[in-house]
């Protein structure tokens, strides 16, 4: 009998701060209006300054464990775009202070998709046997590299961290991951990327002249992502449904990367499922690219949308190119 990664608790955290969309037109050549009709985002959190993706990573964690009532695991996987670090990874830091010394601890770097991929790496982790009881937490802090200059990220991105924890159980059971689809397009990494910084091009040596160069800063081309971003979600999900033999009309939550109000609804539309079935709180956290989908899943736990029973797909899509889907029946958990 295989054994499957079953969700056990989910937790959620973003910084208090609140940026409206007013907020940002009085520094940038912006609109509110322009946002919510292009993107559905009316506002987001931003940390403050100083603040790392490791400590919104905490919050989000301790909630988690505290949902699903212990805190014993063995592993802890961080997706993220926004590490503390370019070295070490931010998971070990975040398992010891979270009180969870020696465990195994490392980073996943998939950008938007990052939550979906760290859940298929601990469910792999599970079924092999290497753990019973595995963090995964998806946490940015892109507010620490948004172009101030550049309107045309600045107003779609936010801060925040979500985080589940998955333990050991059979397939059968509510909350059973049913299947993972994965997949890349490595030739289009130019469509969302931070240019320096990296090994390609180290950052330093631009630092010199005292502002920050324009390279160390994301950079999306907004066109051609929100085109792909609408097919391989559309395809990752039908894959998903196939393997769990669910037909569209029978999804009860389509959890979908939280990028933008019109994505989530024209992959909808591919699938055949109501729009009303879509999960959408990016209007109030914007994009928080790997923390997106368990913000979202908190989001609509809190609300009393998610019941236990329900169907529920998640499907993401980001840099790389990369893009993942997952599915599950709704457990019953009380959520952080
Ligand atoms: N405020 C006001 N005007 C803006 C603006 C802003 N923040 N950003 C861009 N514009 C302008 C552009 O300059 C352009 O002006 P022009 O027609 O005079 O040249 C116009 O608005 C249209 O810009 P465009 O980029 O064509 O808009 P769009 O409808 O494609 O929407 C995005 C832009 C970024 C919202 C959209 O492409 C998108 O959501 N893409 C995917 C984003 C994403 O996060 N995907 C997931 C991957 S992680």
């Amino acid at each position: 009998m295989s054994r499957a990664a079953v969700l056990a608790g989910l937790g959620t955290y973003v910084p208090p701060r609140v940026v409206t969309n007013d907020d940002l037109s009085r520094d940038m050549d912006t609109s509110d209006e322009w946002i919510r009709s292009r993107t559905g985002i009316a506002q987001r959190h931003w940390a403050q300054p100083g603040t790392a993706t490791g400590d919104l990573a905490v919050e989000a964690g301790e909630r988690a464990l505290k949902s699903a009532g212990s805190g014993d695991v063995d592993l802890v996987v961080v997706a993220t775009t926004t590490p503390d670090h370019p070295c070490p990874a931010t998971a070990p830091d975040v398992a010891h202070r979270l009180g969870l010394n020696a465990v195994a601890a490392y980073d996943i770097a998939a950008v938007c998709s990052g939550f979906v991929y760290a859940m298929a790496s601990a469910a792999g982790a599970i079924a092999a046997g290497i753990a019973e009881r595995v963090l995964v937490i998806g946490a940015e802090t892109y507010s620490t590299i948004l172009n101030p200059a550049d309107r045309t990220t600045s107003v779609i991105f936010g801060d925040g961290a979500g985080a589940v924890v998955l333990r050991a159980g059979e397939p059968s059971e509510p909350g059973a991951l049913l299947g993972h689809d994965l997949g890349s397009d490595g030739s289009l990494k130019d469509l969302i990327i931070v240019p320096a910084g990296g090994s390609r091009h180290p950052a330093g040596a631009a630092a010199e002249s005292g502002a920050r160069p324009a390279e160390t800063y994301f950079h999306m081309e907004g066109k051609p992502v929100f085109r792909h971003a609408v097919t391989r979600m559309a395809a990752s999900s039908r894959a998903i449904l196939d393997r769990a033999g669910w037909a569209p009309e029978s999804v009860d939550w389509f959890v979908g990367h939280q990028a933008n109000v019109r994505i989530l609804h024209a992959v909808a539309d591919q699938l055949g499922m109501a729009r009303g079935r879509t999960v959408v709180n990016l209007d109030r956290v914007g994009n928080t690219s790997a923390a997106s989908i368990p913000l979202a899943l908190g989001d609509a736990a809190s609300r009393g949308l998610l019941t236990p029973g329900d169907r529920v797909l998640m499907s993401a899509f980001g840099g790389g190119l990369t893009w993942g889907s997952t599915a599950l029946v709704w457990p019953r958990i009380v959520t952080g």
